[in-house]
């Protein structure tokens, strides 16, 4: 019962005793005054009713009385708990020593001073490396017939890959590369392919002005016959099942299978495991023993991609190659060798 209800009942009994006296009382002063009127049993009621108001009131007043005390009991125990609780807390709470303070905030201060010098050693590596990109250019635009390589840093693939690419085209002769992303990689490629003299890459780039730029530079390396900057925005595709954006190639036209893919787009921004729809989207241009290069292992969306691609049997022989950035080789499995393209 609450506390409330308490103190209503016990106020009812008193209010109820106190009747009981005045019903009793008037009953009796009935009975005296007019004692022919008023039955034997009438008589009892009344001193009946009496005699309870009379025991009643100082009752309920000593339950009263004892309720009170019995709720201030428990509200001091409770205070008491609570006291304690609070002291056990506080005795039990660690308490930081002045010289652990000192050293909790130097922690803090070095930790801040070392993320600036590792963005600072960024900055500079990326500065020193750009130089030196700089330097090897100017002596080969100046005192040979070649030209300079375009630039290897941030979003285009890393000087290691680009030297791994130039040897593999050299060894494999492809004719028909075709990369997913355009950029530095697309010289290269065009570059190694010239070497050869024979082959031909065709790079898909979703980015107008991308598109443009990479075009742009095959002209000046004079390779624009080695290349074909294809401009395909993204849309929706469906693989697996699964709604994802992916190059627009509903109007590409490859002269021929597929013999080498580098795979270096669309960017990680563009959606989760944005380059896994490559090997469905191009499947009717890939042959069992076409060659894929996936770049940015050291994303765990690439590795994802690998891992789901292996699982489902799509390509074999998947080798790590220790670059910068992370990237695997791997070919296309017999059992995902594509059908032709209608107009092959
Ligand atoms: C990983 S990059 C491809 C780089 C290309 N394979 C290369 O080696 O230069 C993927 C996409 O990023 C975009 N991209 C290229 N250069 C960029 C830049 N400097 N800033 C922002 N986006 C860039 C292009 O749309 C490109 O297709």
């Amino acid at each position: 019962m609450g506390r409330r209800r308490r103190a209503i009942s016990s106020r009812l009994l008193i209010r109820l005793g106190a009747l009981c006296v005045a019903i009793g009382l008037a009953c009796l002063a009935i009975g005296a005054l007019a004692p022919m009127a008023t039955s034997t049993r009438v008589r009892l009621v009344a001193a009946a009713l009496f005699a309870l108001g009379v025991a009643a009131v100082p009752a309920a007043i000593v339950a009263r009385r004892n309720l009170r005390q019995l709720q201030s009991s428990v509200a001091s125990v409770g205070a008491s708990a609570r006291a304690a609780a609070a002291t056990t807390a506080a005795v039990t709470r660690p308490v930081e020593t002045p010289f652990e303070a000192e050293v909790r905030a130097d922690v803090k201060a070095l930790r801040a001073r070392l993320d600036r010098l590792d963005r600072n050693s960024t900055q500079r590596r990326d500065a020193l490396y750009r130089q030196t990109e700089s330097l090897i250019g100017l002596y080969v635009e100046l005192y040979s017939d070649a030209h300079s390589l375009p630039h290897f840093r941030k979003w285009a693939i890393a000087p290691d890959l680009a030297l791994h690419l130039a040897q593999l085209v050299r060894r494999t002769a492809p004719d028909l590369v075709v990369e997913t992303g355009s950029g530095s990689s697309t010289v290269v490629l065009a570059r190694a392919l010239e070497r050869n003299g024979r082959g031909h890459v065709v790079a898909l780039e979703h980015n107008e002005q991308f598109a443009r730029a990479t075009q742009q530079m095959l002209v000046d390396h004079g390779l624009a016959h080695r290349a074909t900057v294809q401009h395909c925005p993204l849309v929706d595709v469906e693989v697996d099942g699964e709604v994802m954006s992916w190059y627009d190639v509903s109007a590409l036209s490859l002269p021929r299978m597929i013999d080498l893919m580098l795979v270096d787009g669309p960017p990680a921004a563009t959606g989760p495991q944005a380059r896994r729809p490559v090997l469905s989207a191009l499947g009717p241009w890939l042959r069992a023993g076409t060659t894929v290069v996936l770049d940015d292992m050291s994303r765990a969306d690439e590795v994802a991609i690998v891992e789901g691609w292996v699982a489902r049997g799509l390509v074999t022989d998947v080798e790590r190659l220790p670059f910068e950035k992370g990237v695997a080789q791997m070919v296309v499995s017999d059992v995902h060798a594509g059908t032709p393209p209608p107009d092959r």
